[in-house]
């Protein structure tokens, strides 16, 4: 029996594919379409302290080749995302779930986990270090010196499962740095990659989202070979406690391979799953399968990681 099932820390999913932050997960009602599809997880939009309208639309578009975004981090706030995870967890069928936060500073985001500490929710946070399109304010995890003192200050008295999604680095020297830094935590996990923050598309004379002049956070099939480097190089860096969640290009069963090949333990969709709705995780899954099987795999654990180099 081949399966996709995986785990991150002490939680078990079924199946390693899941939504990406961002896509189907704003509401109560689009998390419920995630649960009841093949996907093993969900994570939630990011919750901020509160709730947030986001910058002015059009503020998404898909393109040949994926998509641009600049939505500014609309959400409901953490606690509608925080109660709903609470409530579904009661159920005795539920799968574990991704809780996404960040606040819009250091101290907002340790109120935020603060709370979350003194709730009943024992799930996985997925802290937010990378959103590109915040007017103002910068990826976080591109300042190496404010990512240290923010862990640091966390984990001082944070002690729930946490992981951070983190932007693409693009600089060997820069993933050693990074290394260095996460491996000082006791994370669960790190997320790689979000959108690759501030490109530019064009139709014709004219930017195709309004926020920020057009610039916003590229996904889809630009960014693969990106978060596939991103995902490889810190398997490479990071104590094996920490694990790898792949995001960056999904669309078929060969990507998500390629992503746990490079290391991953579970994969995110974003892009293809907002262009092809949660019927997607059928299709990658049995995509996927159908590799494993003409490879002779069983399970992730048969090739994680065992991407293989030239002599
Ligand atoms: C957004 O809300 O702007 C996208 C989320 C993100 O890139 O983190």
């Amino acid at each position: 029996m081949v399966s996709t099932a995986t785990q991150i820390g002490s939680f078990t999913f079924d199946n390693c594919l899941m939504n990406a932050a961002g896509v189907y997960c704003m509401t109560k009602e689009e998390l419920l379409k995630i649960e009841q599809s093949q996907a093993g997880s969900f994570v939630t939009k990011t919750g901020t302290l509160t709730a947030r309208q986001g910058n002015p639309e059009p503020r998404y578009a898909d393109t040949n080749l994926g998509s641009i975004n600049s939505m500014g981090l609309p959400n409901h706030g953490f606690h509608y995302y925080l109660d709903f995870l609470s409530e579904l967890a009661k159920h005795k069928d539920s799968k574990s779930h991704f809780l996404s936060v960040v606040g819009m500073s250091p101290a907002e985001t340790k109120t935020i986990l603060k709370t979350i500490m003194a709730s009943d929710y024992d799930g996985l946070v997925e802290l937010n270090l990378s959103c590109p399109n915040v007017p103002g304010k910068p990826q976080i995890a591109y300042d190496f010196d404010t990512t240290d003192q923010l862990l640091e200050s966390i984990f001082s008295d944070y002690t729930k499962p946490l992981g951070i999604k983190l932007p693409p680095y693009f600089d060997i020297v820069h993933f050693d740095q990074a290394a260095a830094i996460f491996n000082k935590y006791p994370l669960t996990f790190v997320n790689c990659v979000n959108s690759i923050g501030n490109g530019l598309v064009i139709d014709d004379e004219q930017v195709i989202i309004k926020p920020k002049n057009g610039f916003g956070g590229i996904g889809g099939d630009y960014i693969k070979p990106t978060a596939l480097a991103n995902v490889h190089a810190f398997y490479q860096r990071l104590k094996p406690s920490i694990q790898i969640i792949g995001t960056g290009g999904v669309k078929t069963g060969r990507d998500a391979f390629e992503h746990i090949l490079c290391g991953a333990s579970m994969v995110q969709i974003g892009t293809a799953l907002h262009q092809e709705g949660p019927a997607i995780f059928e299709r990658v899954t049995t995509e996927l399968k159908t590799i494993m099987i003409q490879k002779g795999y069983q399970r992730l654990e048969d090739f994680r990681g065992q991407l293989k180099y030239m002599a």
